[in-house]
């Protein structure tokens, strides 16, 4: 049996430059500056992520992925889903667990970078005869009712991306999530538990550079899509993490005064030496206050599961 694709894009490139004109002028005119991590995704900041996700100081994927291999029959049973939409699905290189032990008729990867998406959807179509692919090219936290409404659905996401969502915009994006839900439904959500600081920051932090690259290809990526004059070399990479917030911090510094163009928007925004622009958080949880969180939007945790280390929980909520 033939496997098929479709990708609908919801994000036209008009969509797309709009949401990133926004972002950057209120971010880069902010005190103190701030760009959202959704620009770190083109082509170039996908690949980076996925040699992150490689590296040995990054444990997220390798205890998810550790966590799926254990659980995705157990996960599998207690949904009971025929449809999987992933939601920031990426290189989908997780997925490919969930839809072996799932066997749904129907995958939904949802995601911001088209070229990433597309690439995802055929490979995972390759590989499962029969599995009928119905990419979406969307914004999951503005684009919820857009996702399919038919069969019984298992909404995955995965990799601790939820993170990067502060808390006040989590609990309006769970609400949102609940509501598109009907009973029978599921909601499969992987994140990152509190740990060691040391261990925490390594993590954000690798020797090699690469979260580094990571984390100054946003200003590439405003380079090219707003005709700015960012010089990414005179930034440095910065993670920390807030232990009162309980959340990694990664900021680019100035490291030295800088007049920035950026022609697309019309603006001049000016660094000075020192300067921090926080470009993500990644919030780190905890087992009960996860829970709260959930049960706030409407949800009831059904499956909980963690590692041998404790480093990192999927949790399988039903509506
Ligand atoms: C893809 C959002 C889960 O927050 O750990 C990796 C992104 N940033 N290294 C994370 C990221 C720096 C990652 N998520």
């Amino acid at each position: 049996s033939q496997s098929t694709v479709h990708v609908i894009n919801h994000l036209d490139r008009g969509y797309l430059r709009q949401a990133l004109e926004h972002d950057v002028r209120t971010g880069l005119t902010a005190v103190p500056k701030w760009l959202p991590p959704k620009w770190f995704y083109d082509a170039a900041g996908s690949e980076l992520f996925s040699q992150i996700t490689r590296l040995p100081e990054y444990y997220p994927t390798r205890r998810e992925l550790a966590i799926l291999r254990a659980r995705a029959a157990d996960l599998a049973a207690a949904s009971g889903a025929d449809t999987l939409v992933e939601l920031g699905s990426g290189t989908s290189e997780k997925t490919v667990l969930l839809l072996e032990a799932l066997a749904p008729r129907v995958y939904t990867p949802v995601d911001v970078d088209a070229v990433t998406l597309s690439a995802a959807a055929h490979r995972l179509a390759g590989l499962f005869p029969g599995l009928r692919v119905r990419a979406v090219c969307a914004d999951f936290e503005r684009h919820l009712a857009l996702l399919p409404r038919t069969g019984r659905r298992m909404v995955a996401f995965l990799g601790g991306t939820i993170g990067n969502l502060e808390p006040a915009a989590r609990a309006v994006f769970m609400k949102e999530l609940r509501a598109t839900l009907r009973p029978g439904d599921t909601f499969l959500l992987g994140a990152d538990l509190v740990k060691d600081t040391g261990r925490l920051v390594a993590a954000y932090d690798d020797p090699a550079g690469v979260t580094a690259a990571f984390n100054r290809n946003v200003l590439r990526v405003i380079n090219r899509e707003l005709d700015a004059d960012f010089d990414a070399d005179a930034f440095e990479h910065v993670a920390l993490f807030d232990e009162r917030q309980e959340w990694i911090e990664m900021r680019l510094r100035a490291s030295r005064d800088m007049r920035v163009r950026i022609g697309g928007l019309g603006l001049v925004a000016d660094f000075a030496e020192g300067e921090e622009t926080r470009t993500e958080i990644s919030a780190k949880f905890r087992p009960e206050g996860l829970r709260a969180e959930l049960a706030a939007a409407g949800f009831e945790v059904r499956r909980r599961y963690t590692d041998p280390a404790g480093d990192f929980t999927l949790v399988l909520a039903g509506v």
